[in-house]
């Protein structure tokens, strides 16, 4: 496919230049040569869209003067631009894809809104981008003018992955990545909705190939992540890196307690009963149908975490509001963790606790494909060793256990057990890294966990902690009889 982007050196664009690369279209790009460049292989036309008559000149230095099967659009700002980017191309473009944007809805979003909700006014003739939404309807307005039924309009949602620079899932990158207690706005389940760019870009790619047309919201299914999923995944990108974070969730009515709001003071989250919540709760059936498919969240997390790593936090952007808390809302969230984490405490278990071990793993523990638990053998592993077994308490309540089992060389992580009312509270997290604090302190170099194959909910919360399964081996066991 010969593919003209106009922008495609930032965010969304570098995904669709990277992906258009990929796949052997012929791809071409107009930008001011500013921000980036695009990578070998890509043809660049240096112009500027505010300037009159430099997209025209541009266009026209193009081999054969310019001819292409799609155009996407990238850009946010004047209307304008885009109507002269439209009347240049309508008779030498097929398709025209415009990256716009679900703020275009009237605000609040409603809920379950597909794509026939109402929108702003917008100008296709607009000279101002101060007001997003009206710009971005001015856009899409102006994109209709020109190629009516042979474009696509992808109204974006939120918009995460490699190269952000909106800053959000970096700025939660970068929270975990400090460790210790790390205030997480709840609730943990919170359904979410983005896409990620290289989804995106993706299915734009598909979308021009096959000449779809139309309105979309342009984001993944509703719940295709929580908050829960999300920050647990950023706790396991940067496991490797640093000190351990352990997230202790706070109630909607918690955080604004401290002050916080959603979406910019604690990026990507919104307050369920909040106007902000139809952010997360747009219909997509349209663009799921026409075949939007969204990776899972832990790679577009680790992926995010590994640009970080290599390039740094990016420069925030100066056009959109400032992101994170006011140092005084960070420290009364801070307070507010740290006391819902204090309820919570550890210590090593005595003789004494047994016999409440057993009756709560009778109701907390996974059961199936061992031996029954043994008074007699929690007993013997006590005597040997006084602190294998941590229990997290609450309320004079056990709340969860670990065998923290060392014996001189290897570390053995086992029954681990949450309340299954206290399950997502970051019990689990902190029952992890103070086993990892003592293997470290024994000398201990790498930390092994039990964890059964069919067990998801456990396979997400040793994930988030950092633990991967070996495929190297599996376990054998010959049970030893009398
Ligand atoms: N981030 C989100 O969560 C979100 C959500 C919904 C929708 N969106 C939409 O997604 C899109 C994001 O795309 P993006 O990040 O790739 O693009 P962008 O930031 O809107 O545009 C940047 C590109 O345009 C070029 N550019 C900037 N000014 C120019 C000018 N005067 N003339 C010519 N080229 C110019 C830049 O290169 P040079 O600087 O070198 O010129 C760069 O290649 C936007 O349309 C945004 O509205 C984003």
């Amino acid at each position: 496919m010969r593919l003209l982007v106009l922008g495609g050196t930032r965010f969304v664009g570098r995904a669709l230049v990277a992906e258009a690369v990929r796949r052997g279209d012929d791809v071409t790009v107009v930008h001011r040569g500013t921000t980036g460049s695009a990578p070998p292989g890509v043809r660049t036309l240096l112009a500027d869209r505010r300037a009159p008559g430099s997209l025209a000149e541009a266009l026209a230095s193009a081999p054969g003067g310019g001819e292409w099967d799609a155009v996407v659009d990238t850009w946010s700002a004047e209307p304008v631009a885009v109507r002269d980017a439209v009347r240049l191309l309508r008779d030498r473009t097929g398709h025209y894809g415009y990256v716009s944007s679900r703020s275009v809805y009237r605000w609040p979003p409603q809920p379950g809104a597909d794509e026939d909700a109402p929108v702003v006014d917008g100008d296709a003739g607009g000279t101002d981008a101060a007001d997003y939404a009206a710009a971005k309807r001015g856009g899409e307005l102006a994109v209709l003018e020109g190629f009516a039924d042979r474009s696509l309009l992808a109204r974006a949602g939120l918009i995460l992955g490699p190269h952000e620079d909106v800053g959000r899932l970096p700025w939660w990158l970068h929270r975990t990545s400090r460790g210790g207690v790390v205030p997480a706005p709840g609730p943990p389940d919170l359904p979410l909705q983005y896409v990620d760019a290289r989804d995106l870009a993706a299915w734009l790619l598909d979308a021009a190939e096959r000449a779809v047309t139309g309105t979309f919201n342009a984001v993944g299914p509703r719940g295709h992540a929580t908050m829960s999923s999300l920050l647990g995944a950023c706790r396991a990108a940067v496991a490797q890196d640093g000190p351990a974070a352990e997230l202790v969730w706070l109630t909607p009515r918690e955080v604004a307690a401290a002050g916080a709001t959603g979406w910019n003071d604690l990026p990507i989250w919104t307050p369920p009963d909040s106007d902000l919540a139809g952010l997360h709760h747009g219909d997509v059936s349209a663009a799921q149908e026409a075949g939007l498919r969204c990776r899972p969240v832990e790679e577009t997390v680790a992926d995010t975490w590994e640009w970080l790593r290599a390039e740094g936090m990016p420069a925030p952007r100066t056009d959109r509001p400032p992101l994170g808390p006011a140092p005084a809302v960070d420290r009364a969230l801070a307070e507010l963790a740290a006391g819902a984490a204090s309820r919570v405490t550890l210590r090593p278990a005595v003789v004494d606790d047994v016999p409440e071990v057993m009756a709560f793993w009778g109701r907390a523990a996974e059961d199936a494909h061992r031996p029954a638990d043994s008074t007699a053998a929690v007993e013997r592993l006590l005597a040997r060793d006084s602190e294998a077994l941590v229990l997290a308490e609450a309320d004079g309540r056990i709340v969860g256990t670990v065998v923290v089992g060392w014996d001189g060389w290897r570390c053995h992580l086992y029954r681990l057990a949450v309340d299954p009312e206290r399950r997502r509270q970051g019990i689990g997290a902190r029952l992890i890294a103070h086993a990892e604090e003592r293997f470290r302190s024994l000398g201990g170099t790498r930390s092994d966990a039990m964890v059964l194959d069919d067990n998801d909910l456990a396979h997400a919360a040793w994930r988030a902690a950092g633990y991967a399964p070996q495929s190297e081996w599996s376990r054998w066991v010959k049970p030893l009889g009398g």
